[in-house]
């Protein structure tokens, strides 16, 4: 095992509780990958890519049913933001096959995906969940 100096990912809270719940799982399932990919366990790294990919995708589609559902007017502008970064998330996952792939991930992963998560979320997200709690969504 090596030692691992990341400090914990954090993004600020929003106002819906669900949202909150999601973000929290999905920045816990990234340091437990960045920490398999530091510690070159290529097979976990591999099984825990493949659950990031998927829970991005939900985490995604599931703030996307709710601005559809809740009539949220800026919904084109951040699906589209979400549309952008889908690719981006699941393409650096399905690499974590061989190790150059999996070096890249964890670059991805620190360098844009962390940083990306941290803005959209104290942005887009706030904005969101600011307008779906006034609808009483939790
Ligand atoms: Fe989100
Ligand atoms: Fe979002």
């Amino acid at each position: 095992m090596t030692e691992h100096r990341e400090p914990s990912i954090q993004v600020p809270e929003v106002a819906v509780a669900s949202m909150n719940a999601t973000h929290a799982e999905e920045l816990g399932l990234i340091e437990r990958l960045l920490a398999a990919l530091d510690d070159e366990d290529a097979e976990a790294a591999r099984a825990m890519a493949e659950d990031l990919a998927a829970h991005v995708q939900e985490h995604f589609s599931r703030e996307e049913r709710l601005m559809e559902q809740y009539g949220f007017p800026p919904y084109p502008i951040h699906k589209a933001e979400h549309d952008r970064v889908r690719p981006l998330v699941a393409g650096a996952c399905a690499a974590a096959d061989d190790a150059k792939g999996r070096a890249a991930l964890a670059r991805f992963l620190r360098e844009e995906f962390i940083p990306w998560l941290e803005h959209h979320v104290a942005t887009m997200d706030m904005a969101t969940a600011h307008f779906l709690a006034m609808q009483g969504v939790e």
